[in-house]
């Protein structure tokens, strides 16, 4: 498997020490706020579960399933949502985490879902964003890291569903999934 990574972009400790600043950042922002946390499944089960734990306020978990891409490397533009939050949030601080913005198909179909479902106050958090390859307007509340348009995997992001598990985030070689994009 590590034989199909081309760089490493962010190593673990480099990972860790963003995820506690982001903390920070939300809790300064919420103070004691409870809030409703959302994993976005599958990608933020790692980013998700490392950042509620930095958290210093009232946090619930909720998860979400929802597909953009299938399995290709490029976004259908076309939203799915696989499995939905067991609870109501309206009236409620909601915090949706995210392992990465790509089009911001996904997060801005979100967003406007919880709004629609009233959420007191909606906030997104993101691991990582590609401004470079938005095609709906859309920026997170707090961003782990910018990074160009390169296949990243690694630390809940895959290729096909693998590479999850890796702990780094890092590019992969252009000839493991170069035959699936031409
Ligand atoms: C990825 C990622 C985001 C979305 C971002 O999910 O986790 O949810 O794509 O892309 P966008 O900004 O172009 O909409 P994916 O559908 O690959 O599912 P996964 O989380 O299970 O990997």
């Amino acid at each position: 498997m590590t034989n199909d990574i081309d760089k490493i972009l962010f190593t673990e400790e480099q990972i860790l020490k963003r995820v506690k600043e982001l903390a920070q950042e939300i809790n300064e922002y919420f103070g004691k706020e409870p809030i409703v946390a959302v994993f976005v499944l599958k990608g933020s089960a790692f980013f998700a579960s490392d950042l509620i734990r930095y958290l210093d306020m009232n946090v619930t978990m909720e998860f979400m399933t929802v597909s953009s891409y299938g399995a290709q490397t490029i976004s259908s533009g076309k939203l799915t949502i696989k499995k939905d939050i067991d609870t109501d949030i309206a009236g409620k601080n909601v915090l949706i985490i995210e392992d990465i913005i790509d089009t911001g198909i996904t997060l801005s179909t979100l967003a406007k879902l919880f709004r629609e479902r009233g959420a007191k106050n909606l906030k997104v958090v993101t691991m990582l964003s590609k401004p470079s390859r938005r095609e709906v307007e859309f920026e997170a509340d707090f961003t782990g890291f910018e990074i160009p348009d390169v296949f990243v995997v690694g630390y809940g992001l895959d290729y096909a569903d693998n590479y999850r598990n890796l702990p780094y985030i890092a590019s992969l070689k252009e000839h493991v999934y170069k035959d699936k994009i031409d």
